[in-house]
């Protein structure tokens, strides 16, 4: 029985050594190559041509936690028709990168908003890492109306049973509701007039102080406060105010 008790001491605390060790192990055997670690991402995208690059662009691209520029990327291929399944592959990703997005960068490789995360633990865990992001709709348009539409927008406008000025701003019913649709409360200009952002009523209500000095019911300043995603609708009506 004393044997038996040794014995067991000796396993357990070879295991428990072992465990400990293994820490230390795992850095040293896993150390980043000197060509750095490399991030494929396969995924079904659709979407990804009404981006108007180079302005702005989905891009698979490393970051960290000290600034909003991408620190590496790979523009992302577009798939043979909409929906197909493309893969990208990062390579040479260093130490400093701690998290890799698809996402959105503009010309300056400015962070704008992100599609999917690799996040540190995963980054870690392999040199050669391997992401399904399954199927995802990137159009310019669709991301309008689910990051700021749907997020905030629909809430006064159309969500419920009534939609403030008249105005749908709900997935079915925006882009007939808006491009090319006459403002109701700035005289002249379009809610959303293709081509021309300064001319577009939403434009303006979103990015000017217009809802407070035309004396609106409801002020807009606040609605959408982040530079990029206003830069994004910008973007948008620039290039066509397409649906797709
Ligand atoms: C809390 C409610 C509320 C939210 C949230 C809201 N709005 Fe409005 N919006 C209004 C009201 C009320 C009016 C009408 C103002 C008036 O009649 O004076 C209006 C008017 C507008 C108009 C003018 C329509 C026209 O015909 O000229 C636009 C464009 C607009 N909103 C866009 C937006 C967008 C884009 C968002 C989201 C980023 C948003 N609104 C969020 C309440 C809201």
């Amino acid at each position: 029985m004393r044997k038996l008790i040794a014995l067991s001491t000796i396993i357990v605390g070879f295991t428990v050594l072992q465990g400990c060790d293994e820490g230390r192990l795992y850095v040293d055997e896993m150390p980043i190559p000197p060509e750095g670690r490399t991030v494929t991402l396969t995924a079904h995208l659709s979407g990804l041509a009404s981006w108007p690059d180079p302005s702005m662009y989905v891009v698979l691209a490393g970051f960290n936690d000290d600034s909003d520029y991408a620190l590496i990327n790979k523009s992302v291929p577009l798939p043979a028709a909409e929906g197909d399944e493309v893969s990208v592959v990062l390579s040479g990703i260093k130490e400093n990168v701690t998290r890799v997005e698809l996402c959105v960068i503009n010309r300056l490789r400015k962070h704008i908003l992100s599609f999917y995360t690799i996040d540190e633990s995963q980054l870690t865990a392999s040199n050669e890492i391997e992401v399904n992001a399954g199927t995802l709709n990137v159009g310019m348009y669709n991301t309008i109306q689910e990051r700021v539409f749907n997020s905030t927008c629909v809430n006064c406008h159309g969500a419920s049973t009534s939609a403030a000025a008249g105005l749908y701003l709900t997935a079915d019913k925006s882009h007939a509701a808006i491009v090319g649709q006459p403002s109701k409360k700035l005289q002249g200009m379009s809610i959303v007039e293709p081509g021309d952002a300064a001319k577009s009523a939403l434009y303006e209500a979103i990015s000017t102080d217009v809802s407070i000095t035309d004396g609106w019911h409801y002020n807009h300043t606040a609605e959408v406060v982040d530079e990029g995603i206003l830069a994004m609708i910008r973007q948008w009506i620039t290039h066509g105010a397409k649906e797709d």
